[in-house]
């Protein structure tokens, strides 16, 4: 799919937040299965506590359990759950504990209502009052139950009206009141045959089967048993029954559905025969870096060239400043990209965090162009991050694996990563995929600007030989197990690195941190002699990028100062290094590689390494404790 501009719809009220996975499904299947296929495929989302809700006939069923979704698969198997309609929920905690009584589904207090939610309700507390003093009671400290009797309530005023849309009328009123971020699916006793979906600020994707209809807030958890889709947009709300369904916006008009044929592989969502999703990832990066650059080189291969951005190159030469905005691992990835863009194309270049960016008030010129960058395309921090920037006039651009994400439909123009899915909590081939083609970009502005013919296409070529060298890299995952294994029980670590280097520290520090719960801090090697430096114990190694480059002799003096210190080292060196090898208890090597290909090769033995400290610390890589893939909350 093509980048495509999107205004804000009249009736959406664009507010902030949201989290967690869900599912919804009407038709003649039995939903329990396909709600909990749906949920293990959606349950990189959260993975704190998961439901169902079904209507057995005209008897609503609900099934929670805290803990991973196996934990709900367990308690639901002696059930006999016939029912074909049917919600679900897996969830990453907002408001609330980690109880049972916080799962969702949720259920009004009255029985009628059942809803999964996936957002914040901002004024919960005051509707939540109000529903009190209307003799509703609440079981739960969650705002999504807040919500369910809120629906209840406008349902129940009906006076179980016999029209056709009660339901969903009842819904979009309740809607109307509520302050916040929503992707819902809502089932009521009344009405077995229907399944009411809304969206705002968090997504929600309908796909349309034969016979039956689904809601997820992400494809993948129906994409097995339909392509195609409607993504719904902000404000919009979608009523359906197995034949058909009808989307509105929430002042009661009808919108005209854009039905999408998704293009997806759908084994590449699968683990196969590997131990853990975050490893086939890692595994999967030389093909992931080539889909990044697949048709992206001009015919004379002197430049890169994109089919979404929207801008013309003149529009591009206009660019005299360009902020780069992002969270996590996308923003060590810009982080990069700032390197590359002031090199090759002498564009002065800032990154932002895409949570303070937002607040902050930056003054820019209007030559100035945004570019946000996420794996998901759903990071709340950086979508209104961008929305802040649109909303001040400024164009912004995107790249992001999120094919129909948010960002994606919001953004002035931008780049597909076509990595595929990543599963992984911790993103790995996303990242190296963003270098790539943050390097494109690079290059691509660059020609546009003073980068020559023949520089130009000495890059191409440097950038077309990365999908091999990685290959060769990887075949080093033994020697890494090793390595981790040694250090399998240090609490501290250093990451450091220079220039193009020092963001690949901050992405090691990272990774090892979110799957080895190892206390890890990266940091531009030279700096560490200025306080770090204090950490230094033979118990705290430092892994060194100490790649070949400019500032390697520098990096050689602080490798020296923390050896001097009895701190072991582990160190990604270049092949044929000049590095003393007497100062490197740990080498790991790679090929020797031009800057713009260098944080693609150097950022493999990092996520090796983090993966095995984390396998070998018993901890679940793909899940780690406290986090989620895609953080729709501020
Ligand atoms: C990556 O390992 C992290 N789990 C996290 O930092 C992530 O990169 C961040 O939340 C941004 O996500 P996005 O790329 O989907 O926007």
């Amino acid at each position: 799919m093509k980048f495509s501009c999107q205004g804000e719809r009249p009736c959406a009220r664009v507010l902030a937040k949201a989290m967690c996975g869900i599912i919804g499904y009407v038709g003649r299947h039995r939903a329990k299965d396909i709600l909990m296929d749906g949920l293990k495929r959606l349950e990189y989302r959260g993975y704190d506590s998961a439901g169902i809700a079904l209507l057995e006939g005209s008897e609503l069923r609900i099934v929670r359990a805290v803990g991973q979704l196996e934990a709900l698969i367990r308690k639901a198997a002696p059930l006999e759950l016939a029912g074909t309609v049917g919600i679900g929920h897996t969830r990453w905690a907002t408001h609330g504990g980690v109880v049972e009584e916080n799962a969702h589904p949720h259920r009004s207090s009255d029985g009628k209502i059942a809803l999964v939610h996936n957002g914040v309700i901002e004024n919960f507390a005051t509707i939540r009052e109000f529903l009190l003093s209307r003799g509703y009671c609440f079981a739960s400290e969650t705002d999504s139950e807040v919500l369910a009797n809120l629906i209840a309530y406008h349902y129940g005023r009906g006076g179980g009206s016999g029209e056709k849309n009660h339901f969903g009328e009842s819904v979009r009123r309740a809607l109307l009141h509520v302050q916040g971020t929503y992707g819902i699916a809502v089932l009521c006793e009344d009405r077995p045959g229907e399944l009411v979906g809304a969206r705002n600020s968090s997504p929600l994707i309908l796909g349309i089967g034969d016979g039956e209809h689904f809601l997820a807030s992400d494809a993948a958890g129906f994409a097995a048993r339909t392509r195609d889709v409607v993504f719904l947009r902000d404000g919009e709300l979608v009523w359906a029954s197995g034949e058909e369904f009808l989307l509105t916006n929430l002042c009661q008009e009808r919108v005209e559905a854009q039905r999408q044929e998704l293009d997806w592989d759908l084994t590449a969502g699968e683990r196969g025969g590997y131990p853990h999703f975050m490893v086939k990832e890692i595994l999967e990066q030389p093909q992931a870096l080539e889909n990044a650059m697949r048709g992206r080189f001009s015919a004379d291969g002197s430049t890169a060239h994109f089919g979404g951005l929207a801008m013309t190159p003149q529009e591009l030469r206009q660019v005299e400043r360009i902020v780069l905005c992002a969270c996590g691992t996308a923003h060590c990835a810009c982080l990069v990209g700032e390197y590359l863009i002031e090199g090759l194309a002498r564009i002065p270049v800032e990154v932002e965090y895409a949570s303070e960016f937002r607040y902050r008030n930056a003054p820019m010129d209007r030559h100035t162009l945004v570019l946000v960058v996420s794996q998901s395309g759903e990071t709340l921090d950086t979508l209104e991050a961008m929305r802040e920037a649109r909303r001040k006039g400024f164009r912004v651009l995107a790249i992001t694996n999120g094919v129909g994400s948010s960002i994606a439909r919001e953004a002035d123009g931008g780049i597909y990563q076509h990595a595929g899915p990543e599963i992984g909590v911790a993103s790995t081939k996303a990242f190296t995929s963003q270098l790539c083609l943050l390097a494109l970009f690079a290059l691509y502005l660059g020609r546009l600007r003073d980068l020559s013919f023949d520089e130009g296409v000495s890059i191409v070529e440097v950038l077309r030989a990365v999908p091999g060298q990685v290959r060769e890299i990887l075949l080093q995952g033994e020697a890494i197990r090793r390595i981790a294994e040694r250090h399998g029980r240090c609490r501290d670590m250093l990451f450091l690195g220079r220039q193009v280097l020092f963001p690949i520290a901050l992405e090691g520090a990272l990774k090892l941190k979110e799957v080895s719960y190892v206390h890890a801090e990266g940091y531009a090697a030279a700096e560490m002699k200025h306080g770090p430096i204090a950490l230094v114990t033979p118990e705290c190694p430092s892994f060194f990028l100490a790649c070949d480059g400019a500032t390697l002799p520098k990096t050689i003096s602080n490798m020296h100062e923390i050896h001097a210190r009895g701190g072991p080292i582990i160190a990604v060196l270049s092949q044929g290094s000049a590095v003393p090898r007497e100062i490197v208890d740990d080498p790991i090597w790679i090929p020797r590689a031009h800057g713009v290909a260098l944080p693609i090769l150097a950022a493999i033995p990092i996520q090796l390494f983090a993966y095995h400290m984390g396998v070998l610390r018993g901890g679940d890589v793909d899940k780690p404790r406290n986090l989620a893939k895609s953080v729709t909350v501020e």
